[in-house]
């Protein structure tokens, strides 16, 4: 039996980075949302047992290191099922791009295999499951705009919103996570160091919940969400909501603080860099606008796909195929 699934990408809109945890991991705010840029795997069950990863993406891990790999093996063991896994991964989306690529290709194995051994783990078993294999997993189990919180693994749906043209650009440079999160520590060590208090970034966090409330508030005021003037995305970007990456991998890769700027001199209405780079992304109030902004950048070199945001049933929907 093989099942075909489609494991759409993400994007930050706004990223607080909060107090390091004695665990590891760093408190954070954020919002994600699901675009329509993807991946394709092909998850195939068969008699006999072991999992095995084919990809041609030489940067893509066969063995444990891989998180389909490491949901396929909880999900077989939450099932109590006994047979040979192969997963088959089409990678279109960058690797280290911030986008969650890997993440959302482990949620669309645990999807994909659930539907091909014909059995689901229950729910929330799934996202114990994603929470424990990465923090940036559970977000892919509610698709749509989703507020994150805790390490990022704490996620709650946030209203669907109508679709909003988005230009995409990816350089061809990784940035490592880890290595951002410890960058950002020593920027802000080195900031305590000239202050008399030091606010563990609690600060930003709270700035970023109460321009999130304020938007909430006026999106549920009572009007309907579909067939606003203005699609609530742009509102809720026009409260100054900011990555907090962007302040430690610009000045390592200013090319990617270049790009930002040429979404914006494209006619963004927003520009960001998505989670902890190397993708920037642009949002724009027309789809034309978006095309033209994606040929303009393309011209100028840049790697560039226009694509759109993708609501909650929209991201089921391409997930199940
Ligand atoms: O959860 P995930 O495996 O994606 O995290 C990878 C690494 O990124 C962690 O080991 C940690 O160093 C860092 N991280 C962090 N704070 C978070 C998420 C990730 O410090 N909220």
């Amino acid at each position: 039996m093989t099942v075909t699934v489609r494991s759409s990408a993400k994007i930050n809109l706004g990223l607080r980075i909060g107090a390091a945890r004695s665990d590891g991991f760093h408190e954070l705010l954020t919002v994600y949302q699901t675009i329509a840029l993807h991946d394709v795997i092909r998850i195939s069950v068969e008699r006999g047992d072991g999992i095995e990863i084919r990809c041609s993406d030489p940067r893509v891990p066969r063995d444990e290191a891989n998180t389909c790999w490491r949901v396929a093996e909880r999900v077989l063991s939450a099932l109590k099922i006994k047979k040979r896994v192969v997963l088959e991964i089409e990678k279109s989306l960058p690797v280290q791009g911030g986008l969650g690529g890997a993440s959302a290709n482990a949620v669309a194995t645990l999807v994909g295999l659930e539907r091909a051994v014909g059995k689901k783990v229950a729910p929330a078993e799934r996202f114990r499951i994603a929470a424990e294999v990465g923090s940036d997993l559970p977000l892919f189990l509610v698709g749509g705009t989703v507020l994150g919180s805790g390490r990022g693994e704490q996620v709650f749906p946030l209203p669907d919103l109508p679709p909003i043209a988005c230009v995409v650009v990816t350089p061809k440079v990784g940035v490592s996570t880890p290595g951002a999160f410890a960058a950002w520590d020593r920027l802000q060590a080195a900031q305590a160091g000239s202050k008399l208090t030091v606010d563990a970034g609690s600060d930003r966090m709270i700035e970023l919940g109460r321009a999130l409330s304020a938007w909430l508030s006026e999106l549920y005021s009572g009007a309907p969400i579909r067939g606003r003037a203005e699609n609530p995305l742009l509102a809720l970007v026009r409260a100054g909501i900011e990555n907090d990456f962007e302040q430690v991998v610009f000045p390592e890769y200013p090319e990617l603080g270049e790009g930002k700027r040429a979404l914006l001199r494209a006619g963004a209405k927003y520009a960001s860099l998505s989670g902890s780079g190397s993708t920037l992304y642009g949002l724009f109030a027309s789809k034309t606008g978006a095309m033209r902004a994606a040929a303009a950048l393309a011209k100028q070199g840049w790697a560039v796909e226009a694509t759109t945001t993708l609501p909650r049933r929209a991201y089921w929907k391409r997930l199940q195929k």
